[in-house]
């Protein structure tokens, strides 16, 4: 069987994690095109996988005329996810978009439609799907352990972790921690619940300590071009509440900045039977024989951001070469879309917005 060509466009951060992806995947894939409008950085992921300078460009719409690219992983900044998607897709090439995403519903869906139009699949990188907890989860879900979950909330907080670069910069980002680390979070918990419809949103942003100026910063993930003197015009916290079609509602929280004493990953449901905690480690709470009762898996859940890089990767390469039905298609990307829109709205308005 031919390897699945791949055209990567974005070579920073979050790149690496694909590469490594398609790396486990030598059998059926192989990285063949990279592309990035800091053309050093092409040149430098390039020479890692002996890539010739004609199969190396610092421009979407040049590699995906390269006809014997069969996918395309689009790791660019926010603004920059529904060009090379659109430009991949309607060159005929399959997509793996990282998330967010686009920059809104308006242009999500018109991703979604240049994906049929195509005939191509378009997948969204929604990575927390891929990971051991989501899958425990959805197992318990589909056994009825909670019964009816009518409240979650999905918290993704940091006290000093902006990545910097152009993750604060609107233009380019299109907003801060909500569209960066909600998404994550509302994507992972909507899913779980069962992917219902959202029919209205009330959230509030806040920009009040921006990336904490002049306050060391003890690390975490950064931009490729994080540095000094970036532009911090986004929120720094978010926080909404989710209302969906069976009456289900999701809180949730996700900051930057925040006078809290530690970063914070909850996720939590709560059911007419049974609860549970996602992050960092699940645990399932109900009631046997009049007793509360807290319940921990002999089984690894913890969240390792690597492992779910390459199940999404894989997950990708399965639907191309197997068929195999989407797990995070493009039409849950326009529905999140939708939501974080909505939010914004909300937040800028100081009113419940609803969504069609
Ligand atoms: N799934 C996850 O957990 C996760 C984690 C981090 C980032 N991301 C997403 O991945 C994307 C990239 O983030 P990152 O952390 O790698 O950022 P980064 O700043 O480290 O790298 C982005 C790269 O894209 C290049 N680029 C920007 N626009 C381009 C364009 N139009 N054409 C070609 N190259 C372009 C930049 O020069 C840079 O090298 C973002 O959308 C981000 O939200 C996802």
């Amino acid at each position: 069987m031919a390897k699945i060509k791949i055209g990567i466009v974005g070579n920073g951060g979050i790149c690496g994690a694909h590469c490594a992806g398609y790396d486990r995947e030598a059998d059926r894939a192989e990285v063949y095109a990279v592309c990035d409008i800091n053309i050093e950085r092409a040149k430098a992921l390039a020479k890692r996988y002996n890539i010739p300078d004609e199969r190396v460009f610092d421009n979407v719409h040049d590699m995906v005329n390269l006809p014997e690219i069969d996918a395309v992983s689009v790791c660019t900044w926010n603004n920059g996810h529904a060009e090379c998607t659109l430009a991949a897709l309607n060159a005929g090439k399959h997509v793996l978009c990282e998330k967010p995403m686009a920059f809104n519903a308006k242009q999500a869906q018109e991703m979604k439609d240049a994906a049929d139009k195509a005939g191509k699949l378009l997948m969204i990188g929604f990575v927390r799907r891929y990971g051991n907890d989501c899958k425990v989860m959805k197992d318990f879900v589909n056994a009825d352990y909670f019964g009816d979950i009518y409240y979650a909330k999905a918290t993704y907080l940091r006290r000093h972790g902006s990545p910097g670069g152009w993750f604060s910069n609107i233009e380019l980002s299109g907003g801060g921690p909500l569209i960066d680390l909600g998404v994550h979070v509302i994507d992972l918990t909507r899913y779980i619940m069962g992917n219902h419809k959202p029919v209205s949103v009330y959230g509030a942003t806040f920009n009040h300590l921006k990336n904490r100026p002049g306050v060391s910063n003890s690390g975490g993930y950064k931009s490729a071009d994080a540095g000094s003197g970036e532009i911090f015009d986004v929120e720094d916290l978010a926080t909404a509440l989710i209302r969906f079609d069976n009456g289900a509602v999701i809180s949730v929280e996700a900051s930057f900045s925040l006078n809290t004493k530690h970063d914070k990953g909850d996720i939590e449901f709560f059911g007419t039977k049974g609860g549970a905690k996602l992050s960092p480690e699940l645990e399932l709470y109900s009631d046997v024989n009049g007793y509360l009762t807290n319940t921990q898996l002999d089984f690894p859940t913890a969240l390792s951001f690597n492992g779910l890089f390459e199940n999404e990767i894989s997950h990708f390469l399965d639907c191309i070469i197997d068929g195999v039905p989407c797990q995070s298609p493009a039409e849950d990307g326009v529905e999140i879309m939708k939501i974080l829109d909505a939010i914004y709205e909300s937040a800028r308005t100081g009113h419940e917005v609803t969504i069609d």
